[in-house]
């Protein structure tokens, strides 16, 4: 690992001039210089590079960032690698922060145990293609189940022997060691030799982000044994239970294109979707949601549908998982299957079609399945009514955002029939007693928290931008461009910094990002100016994470394509900055109205697809919220309307 100092000061003496100039010829052209663009084919140069911003850009193509983004996109170096590049170049002495010999053989156990349960999974693979005992019991079992080739290989399902210990004999005359063994949890020590966790089961394995596997489930197939249905891999280094999600590796593409995922239970429920071709669905392999793993989810898209088995006991316990999934700030729907079903079963008794038919016209969303779920229980018993506008009123105040939680107290004050001032109050009040405790944490752990780690955290693709990030966006260029500038708003205030009143403004309706990358920012820019810090835009254009500072780079570049609220792409610098109080508070009411419209289409999207009577008419109710809220917004624009 390199240093911080290190880091700091190969970026300080990188020169983007300097550096491009030894792939790509450059000719100046007024303060800038020109070029043809390394990462695409092209006659005319588009490709500019600013010495004054350290920074290059290409109109033709988009890419841009700082030096080491350069070279990380062109010779597809690491960040690490991109960093000893330039430091050998300016003559940077490296200081490695020192890994202590625990940390060094830390991660060489970490590659040692991923190496054991990539070999053991494939292992498995060829005992159920290939071994008599595997094709016979194994192979046969996913075959009566109903599950075909194409979805066994892309899962990688496998078998693992009956004998007590084949796997392990195999492994070690494979010379694999027998501490990696154990520490994987494929084996089991016993007293004189150790055996296989899991005999005579079929194998599915777990993956990590990417595509590593890291953890094994083994379902038993005598369904009279006593033993449990599924035995799981323990934790272990690479393992953590609670961080992972059963499917996510093969789902992830989907979810992004889908801007949404499906939550099951289990294995199975995920392979049958994927078989009848839903393929943005997840497991919590049976236990309730973790935070983590809805962070995890929350990286890909903030929509989820959790769907039940119609007779499910577990809808009480697994209301408060999703209590949990709100506080994230996730958008949370869900469906209900027949009586007597589980996802795999309906996806295997219907077509495809069928199928996403049914996911499609059936969904509600959380709080309005929640209220008649109790009140169905309450019916007119005035205690049990009470308790349930406690619960969800509950529910409602963990929605991270204003805009949401406004629509959905409207939409409960009807069907509670209740006053809407009442709900609007007691939602205050929860909130407020949790934000104390909430602030209190959060001004403890910066800047910590912002520390970027590249392995975690690889980079997500990118995919295309609705109205609403553009909103985003547009705010986020605001804030590193002019985020310490000073402007008045109005003559009832004094005069506040631009950064400070976004997040002002942004906290009092407590909005939301729909992208993670521009809340990652927002995050970082809100915990500096908890602090008085104003970062200025160098600070985010050598940002330690590529995907913020190629961000910043580009949208600072100033060809940036401006949001409509500007008459033409001539108004630059000078300009804006003149016009910054007025399009300050402007882009702040075109984000919340995107907000809002952005509710708006999910909701037709819904509304199209859906024909029970009752549900259209809540839907359209819903539809009368929302609209309310859009004027009240228009009536004050700029101003706070929200609860
Ligand atoms: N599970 C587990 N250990 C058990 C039972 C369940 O880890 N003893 C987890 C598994 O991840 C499983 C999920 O909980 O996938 C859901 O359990 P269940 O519905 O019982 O299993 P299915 O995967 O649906 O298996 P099947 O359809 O074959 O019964
Ligand atoms: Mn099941």
């Amino acid at each position: 690992m390199i240093d911080r100092a290190t880091i700091d000061k190969v970026f300080d003496a990188a020169q983007i001039i300097e550096v491009v100039q030894e792939f790509v010829s450059l000719k100046k052209r007024g303060v800038n210089y020109l070029g043809l663009c390394p990462f695409h084919n092209e006659k005319t140069p588009s490709f500019t590079v600013s010495p004054a911003k350290n920074i290059y850009k290409c109109f033709g193509c988009g890419k841009g960032g700082n030096p080491v983004n350069f070279l990380m996109e062109l010779e597809h170096l690491s960040y690490t690698d991109a960093i000893r590049w330039l430091a050998k170049k300016y003559h940077i002495e490296i200081v490695e922060k020192e890994e202590t010999a625990e940390e060094v053989q830390q991660k060489n156990e970490r590659e040692s145990m991923l190496i054991l349960t990539q070999y053991a999974q494939r292992i498995f693979v060829e005992n159920l293609f290939e071994n008599r005992e595997g094709q016979s019991i194994g192979l046969s079992y996913y075959k009566e189940r109903g599950f075909r080739e194409e979805i066994i290989r892309k899962f990688g399902l496998g078998y693992a022997l009956a004998s007590r210990d084949a796997f392990s004999q195999k492994a070690l005359r494979d010379g694999y060691q027998k501490e990696y063994l154990l520490s994987t949890g494929l084996s089991i020590e016993g007293e004189h030799a150790i055996f296989d966790r899991f005999s005579g089961r079929v194998m599915f394995p777990v993956y990590d982000l990417m595509g590593k596997v890291i953890a094994f489930g083994g379902r038993i197939l005598k369904s009279d044994a006593k033993a449990a249905k599924y035995q799981n891999s323990p934790e272990s280094d690479i393992y953590q239970k609670r961080k992972a999600l059963y499917g996510l590796f093969q789902a992830k593409k989907a979810i992004l294109q889908e801007d949404k995922c499906f939550l099951v239970e289990g294995y199975t429920d995920v392979l049958s979707m994927h078989q009848a071709g839903i393929e943005h669905v997840v497991a919590s392999s049976g236990t309730s949601l973790t935070e983590d793993q809805i962070r995890l989810m929350k990286r890909f898209t903030s929509n989820v549908t959790v769907l039940y088995d119609g007779d499910s006991a577990g809808i009480k316990a697994a209301l408060r998982g999703i209590d949990l999934m709100l506080e994230e700030g996730m958008n949370v729907k869900v469906l209900l299957l027949p009586d007597g079903e589980d996802p795999d079963s309906f996806a295997r008794h219907h077509s495809s079609s069928e199928l996403s038919e049914y996911l499609q016209s059936h969904e509600t969303d959380f709080i309005t399945f929640k209220t008649k779920l109790l009140l169905d229980e309450a019916q007119q018993d005035p205690i049990k009514r009470a308790r349930l506008i406690t619960e969800v009123v509950h529910s409602i105040s963990l929605i991270p955002d204003g805009i949401i939680r406004s629509v959905y107290v409207k939409d409960c004050s009807r069907m509670l029939d209740s006053d809407e001032q009442m709900l609007i109050r007691e939602v205050a009040k929860r909130r407020r007693m949790r934000q104390e405790e909430r602030f209190h944490k959060e001004s403890q752990n910066f800047p910590e928290a912002v520390l970027y780690s590249q392995e975690d955290n690889p980079p997500l693709p990118s995919r295309s931008e609705d109205d609403l990030e553009i909103a985003e966006k547009e705010v986020i260029r605001l804030l590193i461009t002019y985020g310490s500038e000073t402007i008045w708003i109005s003559a009832e205030e004094p005069s506040v910094k631009v950064s400070d009143f976004f997040v002002r403004e942004i906290e009092a309706d407590e909005l939301s990002w729909k992208n993670p990358l521009y809340r990652q920012v927002y995050q970082e820019i809100r915990l500096a100016v908890s602090k008085g810090v104003y970062p200025e835009s160098r600070y985010f254009i050598t940002h330690i994470d590529p995907s913020v500072s190629s961000l910043a780079a580009d949208l600072l570049s100033s060809h940036h394509s401006l949001s409509s609220l500007w008459k033409s792409n001539e108004v630059f610098a000078r300009t804006e900055d003149l016009q910054l109080r007025e399009i300050v508070p402007l882009c702040l009411f075109e984000l919340k109205s995107k907000k809002v419209m952005a509710l708006l289409r999910d909701l037709n999207r819904t509304l199209a697809g859906v024909k029970d009577e009752d549900q259209i008419r809540e839907l359209m109710n819903r539809c009368h919220a929302l609209n309310e809220v859009k004027m009240e917004l228009a009536k004050s624009l700029g101003q706070r309307v929200i609860l």
